[in-house]
C-alpha cells in the first residue's frame, strides 16, 4: 500500500469582520478589521497532516469562482494533491461570512454551496485513491450519505477509517458507528450525539476520542473498560479555533505513518501538535510544519 492519507472534506472561504459591538436586524455599523481565510473541517486536518509530512489528497468540491481558485491554490500551495479537487458552476464556494465583536463574542452564516455537490460519482472516480490509502478521515460538512459511502469504501478496502461527526447532527445514522474505527470528537458533539445506542461503541476495536481542550482528551476503548485520560502540555493559548482540526490531521498522521506506536502515545503526540497551534492566531495559519516541532515527535 502507498502511504496516501486522503481526507473528504469540505473547503470554505472565510471571511471575518471585527467591530466593536454585533450589528442588530437592519442596522449597518463600521468594523475595524477584515480578513479572509481557508476553512472547511476537512480541508483544515488535511493541511495539518500535509504540514507534518504525510501525503495528502482532498476529494471535495468548491466553485468555479475567485474562492474556488484560491482554494485550489492554497491546497497546492500545502501539497496536497488536488487531481479530486472538482470546481462547478452550479454553486459557489461554501463560505462562512463570521462578525466578531470586542468581547470575542460571533455571529456566523455558514454557505455550504458547492460541499453539497459533492456526490457517489465524485467519490466513484476517486476510488482507487480511497481504496489505496492509509487512512480515510471524513466529517460532516458534506452531505452525510456522501460521507458514510466514502467510509465504507474505505472499509470495504480494509483502510483505516477516521470519522470526525462535525458539526454533530442529533439524528446521526448509527451505520457511523459501524463504518468508522476512531470516533473523534469534542465535547459539545459529544453532548450532542448521546442518544445514539451505547452498545455501538462496545463493538470490539473500535475508539471514541473525546477532545477536551486545554485538558486533553479522553480515549475510550472497546476492549479496556476504564475511560483513559491523556492531558495536554500546559501552554499560553491565545486562539483556540481549529484547535480540533489539527488534532484530527495530527492524529491522521500517526495513523498512517507511525501504525505501530500505542493508540496512547499517538494521541499524546497530536495533543502536542495542537497544542502547538492553539498558541498563533488564526486556523490553518496557526497549523505548525513539521521542521518547527520538538523532533521527538516524529
Ligand atoms: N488551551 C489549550 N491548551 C493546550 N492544548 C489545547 C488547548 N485547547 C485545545 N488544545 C488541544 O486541541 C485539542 C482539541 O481541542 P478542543 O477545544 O477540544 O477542540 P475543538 O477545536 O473542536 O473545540 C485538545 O484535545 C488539545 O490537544
Ligand atoms: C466543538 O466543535 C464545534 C464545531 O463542530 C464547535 O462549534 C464547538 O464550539 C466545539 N466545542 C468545544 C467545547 O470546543
Amino acid at each position: 500500500k502507498k502511504y496516501v492519507k486522503y481526507v473528504q472534506c469540505a473547503c470554505m472561504t472565510a471571511a471575518e469582520s471585527l467591530t466593536t459591538r454585533l450589528p442588530k436586524a437592519g442596522e449597518t455599523i463600521i468594523g475595524h478589521k477584515f480578513f479572509v481565510g481557508f476553512g472547511g473541517k476537512g480541508a483544515n486536518q488535511c493541511v495539518q497532516s500535509a504540514r507534518l509530512g504525510a501525503k495528502t489528497s482532498l476529494i471535495c468540491k468548491v466553485g468555479s469562482d475567485s474562492f474556488g481558485n484560491d482554494y485550489v491554490d492554497n491546497l497546492k500551495k500545502n501539497g496536497i494533491s488536488t487531481a479530486f479537487v472538482g470546481q462547478t458552476t452550479d454553486a459557489a464556494t461554501g463560505t462562512a461570512s463570521i462578525i466578531v465583536n470586542s468581547e470575542g463574542q460571533n455571529v456566523i452564516v455558514i454557505v455550504p454551496g458547492a460541499n453539497l455537490l459533492l456526490n457517489f460519482e465524485d467519490l466513484k472516480r476517486a476510488s482507487d485513491v480511497i481504496c489505496k490509502a492509509k487512512v480515510v478521515v471524513c466529517q460532516l460538512e458534506i452531505t452525510p450519505a456522501v460521507s458514510l459511502e466514502a467510509l465504507k469504501m474505505a472499509r470495504a478496502s480494509g483502510v483505516k477509517t477516521l470519522f470526525n461527526p462535525a458539526p454533530a447532527l442529533a439524528d446521526l445514522d448509527p451505520q457511523f458507528y459501524t463504518y468508522s474505527d476512531i470516533f473523534c470528537c469534542n465535547e459539545t458533539e459529544a453532548e450532542i450525539l448521546t442518544g445514539i445506542p451505547v452498545g455501538n461503541l462496545e463493538d470490539a476495536e473500535k475508539l471514541v476520542i473525546v477532545t477536551l481542550g486545554a485538558e486533553g482528551c479522553m480515549m475510550i476503548s472497546g476492549d479496556e473498560p476504564i475511560p483513559k485520560h491523556v492531558p495536554a502540555g500546559k501552554v499560553r493559548a491565545v486562539d483556540t479555533t481549529g484547535a480540533g482540526d489539527s488534532f484530527v490531521g495530527a492524529l491522521a498522521f500517526y495513523l498512517a505513518y507511525y501504525p505501530t506506536l500505542s493508540m496512547e502515545e499517538m494521541i499524546r503526540k497530536s495533543n502536542c501538535v495542537a497544542s502547538v497551534s492553539v498558541q498563533a492566531l488564526g486556523t490553518q495559519s496557526s497549523y505548525p510544519y513539521r521542521k518547527d516541532l520538538p523532533q521527538d515527535l516524529f
